[in-house]
């Protein structure tokens, strides 16, 4: 079978990517796009429209996940699928590549995989996963959805005031929230999942590696810290007599930093989000609301880490700590990696095994026995998360090549040479 008739095409990938980059533009470059937001879907119906001219059955799902489809010629149809995918939806003031490079390159990679004229080797589908970000509660929303991984309760849950629950946002869309089940599928329809991402880090960008071949995601904890204190009136109580819930909040986010410190260079802790109510000039604040995201590639410290933070908050009076969340390390399947580095090898790419600290629907997969893969590609400076996340449109190329290559190898199960895992310049 010689795949190497696939190419991708490069400058439809390129404005494929300005175009999804235009939905929830901000003057700065930036993207405000939240998920199921107005210009969420917005940039959801223009990619079910490029799917849909890729020859795409599509369909939207229970929970608003999009699911394009592209069926063997004769005697597979209907049978397990590889899945590709990733999400429209962003941080807020975030980039136009986390979540968008993985749609645009899988798309392309269809569209290659098509145009070679070689026979796809057996159901493919495209995945747009709702709210892999957590604008609503805790994130990897669409993907845990699919596989009854929510936590019990999620729909109608928030991150706090003022943000919509899931069930809102799908009754916003005509979906019956009660009907959420219906997403469940089993994990025997898939024979593999890859998701293609952006690095989110330097790595890749300050060595000059265009491919990052993925071998673990982190675990990721994500709890909402509550701190009562006692609201009044801020000209009139003598600060001896206050109870103020966001100065001990502020006690207890220098100790988390600390805490997290102390624990060495294998954990990272992020205080993100504080809300303050009532909020004004004139109250003292009566309670604070915060997240907390913890991750590790080692359950150990992450154990050690939570054992310290409640401490922290049983020695603050009014302080509580609920989980929202625990997402196990993800580990990536041997197979998906050596097929990737193959798939490189015989681009003349070079390629680096990594691990990913940044959280992906692609964690969600392993935790069905379902193969799964990351590809990375650099993004400039490693800048994630902010208006200047940036790509070089080649490594776009470079990334969605490889991907069609890789989907195609695991179809056909091209057997690979056994690898090292060191980096390998051609
Ligand atoms: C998603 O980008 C995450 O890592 O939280
Ligand atoms: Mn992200
Ligand atoms: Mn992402």
């Amino acid at each position: 079978m010689d795949i190497s008739r696939i190419k991708v095409n490069k400058v439809r990938l390129r404005k494929d990517l300005e175009a999804l980059g235009k939905f929830g533009e901000e003057p700065d470059g930036g993207i405000l796009r939240p998920a199921l937001s107005e210009a969420d879907l917005k940039a959801r119906e223009w990619f079910k429209g490029r799917m849909r001219d890729a020859g795409l059955q599509v369909r939207e799902d229970a929970v608003a996940n999009i699911i394009g489809r592209l069926e063997p010629a004769s005697g597979a149809e209907g049978g397990p699928c590889i899945a590709t995918g990733s999400h429209t939806d962003a941080v807020l003031h975030g980039g136009k590549f986390d979540g968008a490079a993985g749609l645009c390159c899988s798309l392309e990679a269809l569209r290659a995989i098509q145009e070679s004229g070689i026979p796809v080797p057996c159901p493919l589908e495209l995945m747009v996963f709702t709210d892999e970000e957590g604008g609503h509660y805790a994130g990897t929303f669409g993907s845990r959805a699919m596989f009854n991984l929510l936590v019990e309760g999620e729909i109608y849950k928030s991150r706090g005031a003022g943000r919509p629950f899931l069930a809102q946002s799908l009754e916003r869309m005509g979906k019956d929230p009660a009907q959420s089940g219906k997403a469940v599928r089993s994990p025997s329809e898939f024979r593999a999942f890859l998701e293609l991402h952006i690095e989110q880090g330097p790595v890749l960008d300050s060595l000059g590696i265009p491919i990052g071949v993925v071998e673990g995601i982190v675990a990721i904890d994500r709890h909402m810290i509550e701190v009562e204190g006692k609201a009044g009136h801020a000209g009139t109580t003598p600060m001896r007599l206050r109870d103020d819930a966001l100065v001990k909040a502020a006690r207890i986010v220098t100790a988390v930093n600390r805490a997290v410190r102390s624990l060495g260079a294998d954990i990272v802790g992020t205080i993100g989000e504080m809300k303050v109510h009532p909020g004004a000039f004139n109250i003292i604040p009566g309670r604070v609301e915060m997240t907390l995201d913890l991750r590790s590639m080692k359950k150990s410290i992450l154990k050690t880490a939570r054992g310290k933070i409640r401490e922290i908050l049983r020695s603050t009076r009014g302080a509580s700590l609920a989980t929202a969340l625990s997402k196990d390390r993800a580990r990536k399947d041997r197979k998906i990696m050596e097929f990737i580095e193959e798939s490189c090898r015989q681009r003349g790419v070079s390629w680096k095994r990594m691990g990913s600290g940044a959280g992906h629907d692609a964690m969600t997969f392993p935790t069905q026995g379902i193969p799964t893969g990351m590809i990375f590609i650099p993004c400039k400076e490693g800048k994630s998360h902010c208006p200047e996340e940036a790509i070089r449109w080649e490594d776009a190329a470079i990334g969605a090549q490889i991907l069609a290559d890789t989907i195609m190898r695991i179809g056909f199960n091209i057997g690979t040479k056994s690898t090292s895992g060191k980096v390998r310049a051609h």
